[in-house]
């Protein structure tokens, strides 16, 4: 793992020294593949031991592609960085949510936060051991509630004293009682997208952290609640480490505030949000958000959980497009492919930065994909939906593209398909897994069928078949 972080550096140290620019441009990535799975060899992008290209003509486009052992060492990294503290790593399903990506997580010893009963319906499915299950979410139903409870679930982040109540119901009719774990909101800014920031005061999220022992006064108070911990999450992504510091430093005055008032407070949850290298290496590996929290988490002697999501899935996926047309108009050129805001909403959502390049460049790729690129020109990377939203990237200097051409859009495993939609009526593409040289199709494209299949034609008879009028 060490070597692995020291070759990451010396990559990137590499990356931005001016002699990487003679270097024969396919030949450019040191890494092995678990490392950066996605890698051009012989002038084309693999994933792992495959030819994107092959699975985009035996798949078709949009295709979602996505790679096993980086899944895999992304999940091991953050275990081993945690490892002096045994932690419970629950990763956020809702950052990709296939079943079978669970499935080889949970092979792995991971384990899984979830926000819906639809997510632990997934776990379920994949057969996770739900003991081991966190469940956040500021509105929790009663059959949400429930199902947790039927499953044994490690502990609920809750958010708020009306679902404290609510839990304690359901747990009462059940016989029961209810593992719990204050979510706390610690009012730390993690600097990202304001439609990410979840930490700060007046974001929706848990409870003011002032209030603890007033909460947890209430949870000692019902018989029907236990106490097991304080939950925080800061938002997503993090690509530095102080707002963790702080918040561990928090979370430890809470505990030992609570201790001081006889609560057994014996888990801490900082949630996830670790960054994800979406340009470049801006992200810090797992071991530098180790290094702040760890020294906090054992001076309040509390196990440790984690929910990683984004930095587990995201550069384990890739979403693979088909330019459809080119166009220059308004002074500028357009490349029409067929993924779409609908495939992923997060450019559209977030104005997030995706790095795009052909699967068979003329041009090397770049160390700066924000650059001016030469060879390259700018170009507006949209799809087919009838939305100006409806975009990849926007003014980026790419190779010149035709019809028929491959694209690349890297770092999509997280918020991509878990995102995705049927708008404009769009079936939504294949999901494959590799595995060195072997592929598995995790998900069926879409059909029209499939598009229609909940709807029923509930419309009176009349109306669908008017009758005959005098002229007919
Ligand atoms: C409570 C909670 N935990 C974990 C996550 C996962 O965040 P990330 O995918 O950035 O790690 C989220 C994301 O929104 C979240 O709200």
């Amino acid at each position: 793992m060490l070597n692995e972080l020291a070759r990451v550096r010396a990559f990137a140290k590499m990356q931005s020294s001016p002699t990487t620019h003679s270097v024969s441009f396919f030949h450019l990535l040191p890494l092995s593949p678990v490392m950066e799975p996605f890698r051009y060899r012989d002038g084309e992008l693999y994933c792992e031991e495959v030819r994107i290209a092959d699975l985009a003509h035996e798949y078709g486009t949009p295709l979602w592609v996505y790679s096993s052992a980086k899944l895999l060492h992304e999940y091991r990294a953050i275990q081993e960085a945690f490892a002096e503290v045994d932690p419970v790593i629950c990763y956020s399903v809702k950052s990709n949510s296939n079943l079978s990506i669970l499935k080889l997580l949970n092979s792995a010893g991971c384990s899984f936060d979830v926000v819906s009963g639809g997510e632990l319906y997934r776990v379920q499915k994949a057969g996770a051991d739900t003991t081991r299950v966190v469940f956040a979410g500021v509105g929790k139903t009663d059959a949400e509630l429930r199902q947790a409870l039927e499953q044994n679930i490690l502990m609920f982040n809750v958010e708020s004293e009306a679902e404290l109540d609510a839990i304690s119901r359901i747990a009462a009719s059940m016989n029961r009682v209810a593992p719990v774990a204050l979510r706390l909101n610690p009012d730390i800014d993690g600097k990202t997208h304001a439609k990410t920031t979840t930490g700060k005061k007046g974001n929706k999220f848990g409870m003011d952290i002032e209030r603890h022992n007033q909460l947890a006064n209430k949870v000692l108070n019902d018989p029907h609640l236990e106490l097991r911990g304080i939950h925080m999450h800061l938002g997503s992504p993090i690509n530095t480490t102080e707002p963790y510091e702080a918040a561990a430093r928090k979370a430890l005055d809470v505990v030992s505030a609570l201790r001081s008032q006889g609560h057994q407070t014996n888990w801490i949850n900082l949630g996830g949000g670790f960054g994800l290298n979406y340009r470049g290496t801006e992200a810090p590996p797992a071991a530098e958000y180790a290094q702040v929290i760890l020294p906090f988490i054992k001076q309040a002697e509390c196990r440790l959980a984690l929910e990683p999501g984004r930095s587990i899935s995201g550069n384990a996926g890739a979403l693979i497009s088909e330019v459809i047309f080119t166009k220059r108009e308004g002074g500028k050129l357009f490349v029409i492919q067929d993924a779409a805001m609908n495939d992923l909403v997060r450019p559209a959502m977030y104005d997030s930065f995706h790095r795009l390049w052909p699967v068979k460049p003329t041009v090397k790729p770049p160390q700066d994909y924000e650059a001016e690129i030469p060879g390259c020109e700018a170009t507006d990377v949209v799809g087919p939906i009838c939305e100006s939203g409806d975009y990849l990237a926007k003014g980026r200097y790419l190779p010149p593209m035709q019809r028929g051409d491959l694209l690349c859009t890297f770092s999509a495993g997280a918020y991509g398909t878990a995102m995705s939609s049927n708008y404009n009526s769009r079936p939504r593409g294949a999901e494959v897994l590799v595995d060195g040289t072997q592929v598995r199709l995790i998900r069926k494209r879409e059909t029209y069928a499939d598009l229609v299949a909940g709807e029923l034609f509930a419309v009176a008879s009349s109306v669908a078949d008017p009758a005959p009028t005098d002229e007919a």
